[in-house]
């Protein structure tokens, strides 16, 4: 296999990392990075065929023990944060994975995502209102971040005067996500997994003595065959939802219009269809958006047996990264990758994972994107960026903005 070493922080990758993607993709779609002690996939056949691998898992130590896998001991600044990861599906497999997703799907039902539309659509306009009149605003804090985390707030039955609370845990939170991270971002993460675990316990309990019609009630009632979830499970799966359901959501909404802006003709097409009202048009569209510039655009996984893909020997306790951003621009998949196109069929993009993670609120991130692009394009037709210079904030995993100044 050949070795390279990918810079996944350099602040130009960061900016478009779709280039050199593109340039690996086609000398190198296999390495092994020594810095990261990773094997890279960057071909839409080998991540999609690697995702539904069951002898890949998103944990290893069910099966290794950190002595085994030369691990140094457990970091105790990340002890919560650690207890946190134990609990929820994202960091578990089956059986366990099976059973927590299993009773979070019971609760999080397609009936109670649709039951959001009329608040998602409130929320939207409600923001729209508030910057009209004053021409210009930061569609990253002003709208594409207050949209997410209030549905959250909403569908977990947050109150109102509570929500300011939930953003700043779950931005410290997320800082652990990437590839190497400070001791004061791992205290700051592991204080806001205590008080937000605490938090969210405390609603728990209200809602176990007089249910509400919320998530979380539901979440304490759900039972298949006799298992419930336990307190901590509970605790943890809701935080998760905000975590995993927040910032993907607000880069979708600011890479996605970043990208309309950076394509005119394309968002002429939005724009006329926002006005005549096509709500189908933006089903599509989104798809594109979320196709062309991948919020989340790399995931792990770890090899839990020797197995041999193709021609390549992955040995058990290796890590592999899969690199959703390239699969959705390869050229085998998707006819003319780097074009944008609102009205591209059969996009079948990597954007929301494949195989038993995929993501479990992609109808409500697609229904918050579609009303949230809709939206906006009818309301502010002459929306436009006052700079192109647009910053990232942070590195590659989470592949957030610092800002983002709109006009209209
Ligand atoms: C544009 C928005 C979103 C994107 C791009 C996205 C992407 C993803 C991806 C790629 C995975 C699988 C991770 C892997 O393969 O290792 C995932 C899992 C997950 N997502 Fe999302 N997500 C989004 C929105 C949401 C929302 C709104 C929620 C919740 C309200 C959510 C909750 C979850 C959860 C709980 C999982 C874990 C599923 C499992 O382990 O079985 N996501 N998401």
């Amino acid at each position: 296999m050949q070795t390279f070493h990918l810079d996944l922080n350099a602040p130009a990758f960061v900016r478009d990392p779709y280039p050199t993607l593109a340039e690996l993709r086609g000398k190198m779609p296999v390495f092994y990075d020594e810095v990261w002690n990773k094997v890279f996939f960057l071909r839409y056949e080998d991540i999609s065929a690697l995702l539904r691998d069951k002898r890949l898992g998103r944990s290893i130590t069910h099966i290794l023990s950190r002595d085994e896998l030369g691990w140094p001991p457990p970091n105790l600044l990340v002890r919560d944060f650690d207890h946190f990861q134990a609990n929820h599906m994202l960091d578990n497999e089956s059986p366990k994975h099976t059973r927590l997703k299993g009773l979070m799907l019971k609760a999080f039902t397609p009936a109670r995502v649709e039951s959001l539309r009329g608040k998602i659509r409130s929320i939207v306009n409600g923001l729209i209102d508030r910057a009209e009149d004053v021409g210009h605003m930061d569609l990253l804090t002003d709208y594409a971040e207050p949209l997410p985390v209030t549905v959250i707030a909403e569908l977990l039955g947050v109150p109102e005067e509570d929500r300011h609370l939930l953003r700043p845990w779950s931005a410290s939170i997320v800082k652990l996500y990437e590839l190497g991270y400070s001791d004061q971002q791992a205290r700051e993460a592991n204080q806001a997994v205590l008080d937000f675990s605490g938090y969210i316990q405390t609603l728990a309990d209200e809602c176990r003595k007089k249910p509400k019609d919320n998530l979380i009630t539901a979440l304490v009632e759900v039972e298949e065959q006799g298992q419930k979830l336990t307190a901590d499970e509970l605790v943890a799966n809701c935080i998760l939802l905000l975590n995993a359901g927040h910032e993907a959501t607000v880069n979708g909404t600011t890479s996605g219009f970043l990208a309309l802006s950076r394509n005119p003709d394309q968002l002429e097409l939005a724009k006329e269809a926002a006005t005549k009202g096509h709500a189908e048009f933006f089903k599509t569209a989104v798809e594109e958006l979320l196709r062309y510039d991948t919020p989340l655009p790399m995931f792990e996984r770890w090899v839990l047996e020797d197995l041999e893909y193709g021609d390549i020997q992955l040995d058990k306790g290796q890590e592999v990264a899969l690199m959703y951003a390239s699969g959705n621009r390869d050229p085998s998949k998707f006819p003319d990758p780097d074009r944008l196109n609102l009205t591209r069929q059969e996009n079948y993009h990597l954007t929301f994972g494949l195989g038993i993670h995929y993501c479990i609120g992609a109808p409500l991130a697609r229904l918050e994107l579609q009303t949230s692009f809709q939206t906006l394009l009818k309301r502010l037709p002459k929306v436009h960026l006052t700079t192109d210079n647009i910053e990232y904030a942070g590195g590659f995993v989470i592949r957030g903005h610092k800002a983002m100044p709109v006009e209209f």
